[in-house]
Parts: structure tokens; sequence; C-alpha cells
């Protein structure tokens, strides 16, 4: 691209669309041109405070020919189709997290990223955090060794008046799950960032506190294709709220809990010392190594300038939209099981979860009691 600015529009600017506007000056590569809300009001809304025009289709706002970034910030089914459209017109992307639904649309946005050349990258903002770039370096050197164990607990709790806030919010057909695809997509998606995959899991999916159709308590036990065993569990019922990251392995351990990282190197690898010591109550013992942690804070506008310096200048993204369908494969595997008693393989068997997800779709009451808020999350504004 000649130019060192990309001209953006976001799409959707409720919660968060209207967050990603209001501080897209603070991005020096980026100029918001336009917005897009498929309500009238809210476009018009959005065009005022920000000073941009404003379109109520997202085809038409891609046609205009005043962008060659989109954010995309609709509900998640819609993730997919205008991020396809965007390819098509070689537009690039930003979506919002998760990237799709399910694994079947989240193949075709990336198949559709690739034969576009276009970047393509997404909003899982945590990833730029610091202490998470850390953990990701130490986990990438090797350090700690062949993986034994792994660990998420994801608690951000979330009220009835929130569930309320949105006739599309966690209903099977306006929103397609849960906690699972909209409060752990982050920690699902740094857990498989750090731990990577697993390829069999067994689980169950419940709903505990609230008035709505979909979960809002998972939990699973997982299987790697090493041997290494894990435990996922996901809520929006507890408080504190809580974050907790755990890889274990031959040579060390990492834990992330809340804003802390702890990080263990073992003087003598597991194996190793089980094979050869003499001592029967030996072990091999373990310092916890000091941290220079970088400064990264884990904020969108992190996420957004790389991505803007990805389509300017090349720079590898933090955040690459391929790797969204990580969470996607975890949050399937786990609905899946839930919903079958069964384990489930992963990759997740694409058919089998389309067919599952029709038939939830099929059984959605939508909501009976609708309070329409379009706010961003004060955690954001801060
Ligand atoms: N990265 C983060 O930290 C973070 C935080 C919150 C939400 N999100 C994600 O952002 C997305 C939106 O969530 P929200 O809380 O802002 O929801 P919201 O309901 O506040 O806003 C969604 C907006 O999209 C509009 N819309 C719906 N369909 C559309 C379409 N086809 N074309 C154009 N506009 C359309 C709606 O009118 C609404 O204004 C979700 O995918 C959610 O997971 C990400």
């Amino acid at each position: 691209m000649a130019t060192d600015t990309v001209r953006m529009g976001v799409i959707g600017t409720g919660g968060m669309g209207s967050g990603h506007c209001s501080w897209m000056h603070e991005t020096p590569e980026a100029e918001l041109t336009c917005v897009c809300d498929i309500d009238p009001e809210v476009a018009q809304e959005a065009s005022r405070k920000f000073g941009v025009p404003a379109f109520t289709s997202a085809t038409d706002l891609l046609r205009s020919r005043l962008v060659d970034a989109v954010i995309i910030a609709t509900p998640h089914y819609f993730h997919p189709p205008i991020a396809i459209e965007a390819f098509k017109r070689r537009i690039h992307v930003l979506s919002e997290k998760p990237i799709a639904v399910s694994v079947k649309a989240a193949d075709k946005m990336i198949a559709a990223a690739e034969k576009s050349g276009c970047v393509f990258g997404v909003m899982y903002q945590m990833r730029a955090l610091g202490r998470m770039q850390l953990a990701k370096k130490i986990v990438e050197e090797g350090r700690l060794g062949e993986i034994y164990r792994t660990s998420l607990v994801v608690g951000w709790y979330r009220s009835q008046a929130y569930y309320n806030s949105g006739g599309w919010r966690a209903t099977w057909t306006g929103e397609g799950g849960g906690v699972l695809i909209n409060q752990a997509p982050h920690f699902l998606d740094l857990f498989a960032w750090l731990g990577g995959l697993p390829v069999r899991l067994t689980g169950n999916t419940r709903t505990r506190i609230h008035d709505i159709e979909v979960e809002d308590e998972a939990f699973a036990l997982l299987e790697y294709a090493n041997g290494a065993h894990g435990y996922l569990y996901a809520s929006t019922t507890e408080v504190p709220g809580h974050e907790q990251i755990e890889i274990c392995g031959d040579r060390g351990k990492l834990m992330l809990q809340g804003s802390t990282i702890r990080v263990w190197e073992n003087k003598q690898p597991i194996r190793e010392h089980s094979r050869e010591a003499k001592e029967m109550w030996g072990s091999p013992g373990s310092d916890e190594i000091t941290l220079d942690i970088p400064a990264g804070q884990g904020k969108h506008q992190e996420i957004t300038r790389n991505f803007c310096r990805a389509i300017l200048y090349g720079e590898p993204l933090i955040a690459p939209g391929a790797e969204g369908i990580w969470a996607v494969e975890l949050i399937n595997a786990l609905i899946m099981a839930g919903k079958t008693g069964k384990p489930v393989e992963l990759p997740v068997n694409r058919a089998r979860y389309e067919r599952l997800l029709a038939s939830l779709q099929a059984t959605s009451a939508g909501k009976a009691k609708v309070e329409a808020r379009r706010e961003t999350d004060p955690h954001y504004v801060k």
C-alpha cells in the first residue's frame, strides 16, 4: 500500500464497535472513514458522534470505496459472511472474537482470506499483554519441556441484565452458545496458543443460575496427542472473577493467575530424575525464575495498530485470524460433548456440528425479555 494510513470502516457500532470508533484516533496508522450498523438510529448516532458517513448495510459500506480495511463488531454469526464479502473485494478484515460460531463457517472465512491475499486478524487483545507475550516466548523456547498437564479456569461474571440487553445474546439462533462462545474465547484462545489443542475432550455444559437457553457453565477433561491431560472450566457465575492457566512440563511450570505470571524451572528434567535418582524421597527440585515482563497492556488499540502495520509494512500479526479457529474448535467440541454425553475428537467433525447446531437453533425459544442496551464494557474505557 502506497500511503501510510489505513482507511478503516467499523461494521456494527454497538458496545464494542463504538468503542473501536472512539479510540481509532489512538492508532496513528488508521483513519476512521465510515461506519455501518443495521439499525438506522444506531448508524446515525455513530455518524454524528464520529463525523463520518454511515451505512445500514455492510455490502454498501464495502462497495463504497471508502475503506481499505474493516473491523467487524456485529454479533458473531455475521462475522464470516461479512468477512468473506470483504475479502472478495480485496478489503482487509479485523474480526471481533470469536471469528465464527462453527468450525465450518471459520474454515470458509480462512479459505477466503487466503485466496484474497488480504490481512486477516482477530481481536484477541489479551495476546498483546506483556505477561502473555512472555509466556508464549517461554513455551516456544521449550523451557517447560514436554507438556504433562494443562488447566484453564475462567470465571467472568455476568448478570441477568447483561443477558437481557440484546435479543441476540445467549440464544442458539442469535449467538450460538453461552459462556463458551462469548466470555471464554479470550482465554480459550490463550490456552490453545500456549498449550496447543487437545485431540479429545470429555465434558459437559449446563445453565446454572441465569434465565437463558444456552450454557453459563462448562467443564471438560482434555487429552493431548502426547498423552498429556488437561482440565478446563468456564462460567459466568463466579465472583470475584477468576482467570488461571497452568502449563506443566518435564522441565518446568508456568502459572498465569489474574495479573501475575510465575515460572519455575526444574533443576533436572522430571523423567530423567525419576529414572536416575537413588533417594527414595528425592525430587528434582525447582527454582522460580525472575521475569522481565514486556510492556504490552492487552488493549484493543494494540491489536488494531498491529493489524494496520501488518497491512502497511508486513508486520507479523499478534493475533492472526486463521488462529481464531482454535477457540472455535474448543467451543464446538465442548458444546457437542455436553449435548451428546460422549467424548469428542478434535478437529471437530464439521458436518456433525452443523447438524447439532441446526437442531439447537430449531429448539430456540428466543428471548422473552429484552431491554436493548448497547454499552461498551467500562473496563475497556478506563
Ligand atoms: N474483544 C473484546 O474484548 C470484545 C468485547 C465485547 C464484545 N466483543 C465482540 O463484539 C461483537 C459485538 O458485541 P457487542 O457487545 O458490541 O454487541 P452489541 O449488541 O452491543 O452491538 C452489536 C451491533 O451490531 C449491529 N448489527 C447486528 N447485525 C448487523 C449486521 N448484519 N450488519 C451491521 N450491523 C449489525 C447491531 O445493531 C448492534 O448495534 C461480538 O462478536 C462480541 O463477541 C468483543
